[in-house]
């Protein structure tokens, strides 16, 4: 291993670079259970934790905070491109798009690729690729009830958020509402974003909300697309 030393003090980033970084695919149980909760109900939650491993979720976890104490994240905007428009009474999180360029990145790539294709072949939705980012909420940070995606653009097919905040408590708030899609008005479940923790719904079709948390909160979204080449972010 190849750790720098400074002094007595193993410099922490080098540390994370040389830790394991192996995931496994979730259970055939986990699957069949969230491929079914997907087509009946349009979304659901998984522990993930056993699957994607503590040492992922906390490689995860130190490169979102690297970025975030390096100013590299950006001011989340609602739409893309040309329509972007930051607003802060909508959503106040930032984020850093994941471009496979680390270990990490790789490890936790080749996982969603995993899932992308369980997802075709239990759902037949022809998922073509998938995109991520890290999103930091500050502490009073929130993003209003929404939907991921514009009905009909086969876009954003399947959100997945997972989280990366290890020993949260359920008094720190920032949890993660899902509203029924036929009934928005309806708070269906209040996820804690507990690190492993993994929502999966419909981006176009079931509305959620982020709450405001007293604590700095970190999570990965996903989103798997049906189209095939990348639009301008
Ligand atoms: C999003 C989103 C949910 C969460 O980024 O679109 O809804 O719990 N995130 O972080
Ligand atoms: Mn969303």
């Amino acid at each position: 291993m190849d750790l720098k030393v400074t002094g007595l003090v193993v410099e922490p980033e080098e540390a994370v670079l040389a830790a394991p970084r192996t995931a496994e695919p979730l259970t055939a149980e986990q699957v069949d259970r969230l491929c079914e909760d997907l087509a009946s109900q349009g979304w659901t939650v998984v522990d993930a934790r056993q699957a994607l491993g503590d040492e992922l979720l906390a490689a995860l976890r130190d490169e979102a905070l690297r970025l975030r104490e390096a100013d590299a994240m950006q001011r989340a905007g609602v739409g893309r491109g040309t329509e972007l428009i930051l607003d802060r009474g909508i959503r106040r999180d930032q984020i850093a798009w994941l471009e496979g360029n680390s270990a990490t990145q790789v490890a936790l790539f080749s996982w969603l690729e995993a899932l992308r294709q369980s997802l075709n072949y239990h759902l037949y939705v022809g998922l073509r690729r998938f995109e991520a980012h890290y999103a930091v909420y500050e502490p009073g940070d929130f993003y209003r009830c929404h939907i991921d995606s514009f009905r009909g653009r086969a876009s954003r097919v399947i959100s997945v958020v997972i989280y990366l905040n290890p020993g949260w408590q359920q008094d720190q708030g920032g949890e993660l509402v899902i509203y029924d899609r036929h009934q928005p008005e309806q708070a269906l479940t209040c996820l804690s974003p507990t690190a492993g923790t993994m929502a999966l719904f419909l981006s176009e079709e079931v509305p959620h909300e982020v709450l405001p948390a007293s604590a700095v909160r970190l999570s990965i979204a996903c989103w798997f697309r049906q189209d095939e080449v990348p639009l301008p972010l």
